[in-house]
């Protein structure tokens, strides 16, 4: 009832999924195995999934597929987001929300990196009057334009539209995969994207509290490119998202190497946690794996720690949430293929 089952003995609640989870391990130790097997498994329980696709290997095998298309507009992303999809510093950061915000929200209709080049032409046309009204400098304007012409001819436009997709679409009892190949390279357009659609789905979705099932489960992979290079305002407004986003009924695994990819902040709120090998040879590796030991509820840490640097492709350290919000004690399993 309201479980899956996803190791032999291992139940996923479905109400606690909207308490968030962690899937890490080395390379090649079973990730994407295991997302496949929990997506398949959700979503024959009627559960929406959203999925990003980095690599390009996570669509064989999952049933019920669809692919949307998502993209944001310039006008509705938040300053924050959109200097790091560009690259641009602090200053270059508050000149684009300036510009966007006191200058050009209505006037200019934002739906390409080209619009905002011209924008910026704008701009830099008027920069006397700009500089009297203490804005911002010809020579921040110039540089913005020179991060939007790369982004640009680097062929990151691709998720910028003149519309927003409308995200209860998502609310479709489907395995909606996205395909996110194009940002493999590229860190920051990549964490610009993922946190954007977080902020919009909690914008958009309607409070509803805990429920038995949870509408929708996110799955967002090589969680270590979305907080690299995140300044600490978009942290804390991440965080906060995070926390917000429970009681929308949506769940967000992040998925990375190792457990300490993820920000402190973000980390102490992933409540269900599956931990595949963690291969320790620097003494920063050996650190992490006490540490990851040492988050889970166990006995002996130390054993587990050991454990953990010893499981085999598809096994893991199993701890989720059970029906009362407290962590099972971890426990060795292999994951289910499906
Ligand atoms: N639970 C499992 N049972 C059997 N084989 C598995 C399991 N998990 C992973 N594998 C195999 O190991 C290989 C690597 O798994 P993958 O999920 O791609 O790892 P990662 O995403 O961590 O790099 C795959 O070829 C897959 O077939
Ligand atoms: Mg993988």
């Amino acid at each position: 009832m309201n479980k899956v089952l996803i190791a032999n003995g291992v139940q996923v609640n479905l109400k606690m999924l909207n308490r968030h989870g962690l899937i890490a391990g080395s390379t090649g130790s079973g990730k994407t195995t295991t997302i496949k097997t929990l997506i398949n498994k959700l979503n024959k329980e009627g559960i929406s999934v959203l999925a990003t696709d980095v690599k390009g290997d996570l669509a064989p095998n999952i049933n019920n597929i669809n692919h949307p298309k998502i993209t944001h507009k310039f006008g509705d992303m938040n300053s924050n987001l959109l200097g790091l999809f560009l690259k641009a510093n602090e200053v270059q950061t508050q000149a684009l929300h300036i510009l966007i915000n006191q200058y050009y929200k209505d006037a200019c209709d934002l739906g390409s990196l080209d619009q905002l080049i011209s924008c910026i032409n704008g701009a830099l046309d008027y920069h006397t009057a700009w500089q009297k009204d203490g804005k911002t400098s010809p020579n921040t304007l110039a540089t913005l334009q020179r991060l939007c012409y790369i982004a640009r001819d680097g062929g990151l436009d691709s998720i910028i539209d003149d519309e927003n997709f409308d995200y209860l679409e998502l609310l479709n009892s489907k395995a909606n995969i996205l395909d996110c190949t194009n940002f493999v390279t590229e860190p920051e357009a990549y964490a610009a994207y993922v946190l954007t659609m977080l902020d919009s789905l909690y914008k958009t979705l309607p409070e509803v509290g805990d429920l038995e099932k949870v509408k929708l489960v996110c799955f967002f992979d090589e969680a270590h490119l979305l907080f690299k290079g995140i300044n600490k305002d978009l942290l804390i407004k991440v965080e906060q998202m995070i926390k917000l986003i429970r009681s929308k009924s949506v769940g967000v695994f992040f998925i990375s190497q190792s457990p300490l990819d993820i920000p402190n902040e973000i980390l102490s709120q992933l409540g269900n946690r599956i931990q595949h090998k963690l291969s320790a040879y620097t003494a920063k590796e050996q650190k992490a794996l006490k540490a990851t030991a040492q988050s889970f509820r166990c006995l002996d840490p130390k054993a587990l720690a050991n454990e953990i640097g010893l499981l085999g492709i598809g096994e893991a350290i199993i701890s989720m949430l059970n029906q009362d919000g407290i962590p099972c004690m971890a426990t060795r399993k292999k994951v289910l293929t499906n």
